[in-house]
């Protein structure tokens, strides 16, 4: 079965069950600040979960294209994807468990449809927490569907062995497993009972816990069914919603595979054409014999299936290489299709996309590709899917310009990093003997973080790298040891984090919360709304007069508040001949440089501060430009800064208005 027939299948299915087939949303919320992209295909229809009324009823069904970023270190292992298409039906407080289910078991396993054998089904159930009990409504009707085969389905209790029992076909798991949503910090969610197929019926009959043949890949997650009855509330309490939902999502990838007897969600038509772009590209081989098996790096545990006999540790390393390029341009690539016209930048969405560019261009260098290649496998993205998504075609030049000009963008910084990375290895490495990452490389989060601020390299790529080194010596044996474990991983992240706090104040906001690594993330836009700040507070003194301190800041990847001391509002003239001032300087480029001295050379300089704060006997001025250059902003601060005022983009203010007494407030942003 090809991906297009499962869509029409699917979409067919549910249109004989009387629901309307609607559009797939754009990719790029529209109004919803708890997201920054899709992620699921309930997203855009939230409201209606919420009781607003759909104009097309109350059944529903669609194939949405979504980006889920979440699991982006899984990407490489034979499941995960941060684009994929999601096949849904919904009831709007129309049916809800009983045809849920039935539906789901009719379609998958009715010969009429996708005929999937019923002894490789297994299902998994809410366990019930003290917001909701146990699921007993959805156990009593899969039990019924699992009879009509004669299948005596039984619940296998949480965390027990299923030893052989093929009866084990229900299990109940905890929230963190079978609660769905809210996708954002609040919104619709419910209990969810998610559909498992068995990818090795050869082994014979399940022996270990159900989680564990999760984590062995034995048994692949494809289709899950939310009941949306509860709306979680912004102090993070549940209450039930006025209707009760369904939400149900079908991963396409994974059931095209699963169908076609495959146990990866990338062997199938979607990624064939990509992989081949990418063997042209580095003459190396996708050869999905090397796929990574969980023991070896992914997950912990015993392995279920043996490595090929062709198996080869390089021979993984390009699986997951060419995987991560193939899964991270097509993403980028409809995110750049979308109508929105997002593009990579150092904020929100258009960070995600500029990681995601960069991501895959790094795995490219590894792979040995030296030329600027995203967009070639961007056309081939475009050929696959132009005929279901129209945009991609339509926006095809958009597409390829925005890649390659963000590919070129970062060459530039890698190669001052890695270059940078290497230097530190020599003397770091020397006394190579612990188990342990940490104590055996020696390089501390501090070091990273010295690397992050001058050269703008990511951390996560420098624990990329990292690995890679620590690779390379395991295999010339220079030391006996494991690889980065993830309690040494976040030891790294730790410090870097605290380097990154001492250096600045920085509030982890909810956007920032939103993707993983979001400190990392969210830290290199918030360095350039520290320097924005400089440069603003310089202006201000020069629009309004030098009665203008700073009283406190508040900086986000988003955005900058700013308090100082004024005690009239600012008229427009005013607030815009400060927005001039600083573009100007932005316009010029200048460097941004600092100098140590004692405070009381800082004071006699003419160094700003924030002088009710506590300042140590040495401090850090920074200025910025040259002493001659005019405009001069020179304050006592920790940093870090932009190297050059170039990268900050054009300034904004988007709000004045009055804090306290005496002190105005003002917010800006980077556009
Ligand atoms: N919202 C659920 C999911 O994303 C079902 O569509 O899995």
């Amino acid at each position: 079965m090809t991906a297009n027939e499962l869509r029409t299948k699917y979409l067919e299915f549910f249109k004989s069950k009387d629901h309307a087939i609607i559009p797939s949303a754009s990719l790029i919320p529209e109004n919803d600040p708890t997201v920054l992209f899709t992620t699921a295909g309930m997203h855009p229809l939230a409201p209606y979960l919420m009781g607003e009324k759909h104009p097309l009823g109350q059944r529903l069904a669609n194939c949405q294209k979504c980006i889920r970023t979440s699991d982006i270190n899984e990407v490489g292992n034979n499941r995960h994807l941060t684009f994929f298409e999601m096949l849904g039906n919904w009831s709007l407080g129309e049916y809800f468990k009983k045809e849920a289910i039935e539906w789901s078991w009719e379609f998958l396993t009715s010969k009429e449809w996708l005929a999937m054998d019923p002894h490789r089904l297994y299902v998994t159930v809410f366990m019930g927490n003290e917001n909701s009990g146990q699921d007993t409504e959805s156990i009593e009707v899969w039990k019924k569907v699992f009879a009509s085969v004669e299948i005596e389905a039984e619940v296998c209790p949480y965390n027990t062995k299923i030893a052989g029992n093929k009866n084990y076909r229900i299990f109940p798991m905890p929230a963190k497993d079978n609660w769905w949503g809210p996708a954002g910090e609040t919104g619709p969610c419910g209990p969810c009972t998610e559909m498992y197929y068995d990818t090795e019926p050869r082994l014979g009959a399940l022996q270990k816990t159900f989680d564990e043949e999760i984590n062995d890949f034995r048994v692949m997650e494809f289709w899950n069914d939310v009941f949306m009855e509860f709306n979680k509330i912004a102090d993070g309490k549940y209450e039930k919603l006025a209707a009760k939902n369904v939400d149900t999502g079908m991963g396409l990838e994974r059931a095209i595979s699963v169908l076609n007897g495959k146990k990866d969600a990338f062997d199938n038509e979607l990624f064939w054409p990509l992989f081949e772009k990418i063997e042209e590209l580095s003459g190396k081989k996708y050869d999905s014999h090397n796929s990574p098996h969980p023991p070896l790096n992914l997950r912990g545990g015993e392995n279920i299936n043996p490595p090929q006999p062709s198996f080869t540790k390089e021979g993984e390393d390009t699986v997951r290489a060419m995987r991560i390029i193939a899964d991270h341009i097509k993403a980028a690539t409809f995110i750049l299709a979308d109508e929105k016209g997002l593009t990579p930048s150092n904020v929100g969405a258009g960070y995600v996309l500029r990681r995601l560019i960069r991501r895959a261009v790094r795995y490219g260098k590894q792979l040995g590709i030296d030329e600027i290649f995203t967009f070639k496998i961007a056309e081939e993205v475009i050929k696959i899917y132009q005929d279901t998504y129209a945009e991609l075609k339509k926006n095809k030049e958009f597409i390829v310009n925005q890649l390659v000009k963000e590919e070129e963008k970062f060459d530039e910084t890698l190669e001052k990093g890695l270059k940078e990375l290497e230097k530190m290895k020599p003397e770091k490495i020397a006394p190579f003997s612990s188990k342990s990452f940490m104590t055996g490389y020696g390089l501390s989060g501090d070091d990273l973080f010295n690397l992050y601020s001058t050269y703008g390299f990511p951390i996560e790529m420098s624990l990329e790298e990292i690995k890679k080194l620590y690779q390379e010596y395991n295999q010339k044996q220079v030391v006996n040891t494991v690889e980065l474990s993830k309690d040494d991983e976040d030891r790294i992240l730790q410090q870097f984090h605290e380097a990154l706090k001492k250096h600045q104040e920085l509030s982890r906001t909810a956007s920032a919360g939103m993707f993983k690594g979001g400190l990392a993330d969210a830290s290199e836009a918030t360095v350039r709304y520290h320097t924005a700040a400089h440069l603003m507070l310089a202006a201000l003194r020069q629009v309004l007069g030098e009665n203008v301190v700073q009283k406190g800041s508040n900086i986000t990847p988003e955005r900058l508040r700013f308090d100082f001391s004024h005690s009239e509002k600012m008229t427009p003239e005013q607030i815009k001949q400060v927005e001039d001032i600083v573009n100007e300087q932005i316009k010029k480029d200048l460097p941004v440089s600092f100098e140590e001295m004692t405070l009381e050379e800082a004071k006699a300089k003419g160094a700003m501060g924030v002088f009710e704060s506590k300042y140590g006997e040495r401090v850090k001025v920074y200025s910025v430009g040259s002493k001659n250059g005019g405009m001069s902003s020179v304050e006592i601060c920790g940093g870090p800064h932009v190297e050059r005022t170039g990268v900050l983009g054009k300034f904004k203010i988007t709000k004045e208005e009055s804090s306290s007494a005496g002190v105005r407030r003002i917010k800006a942003v980077l556009e």
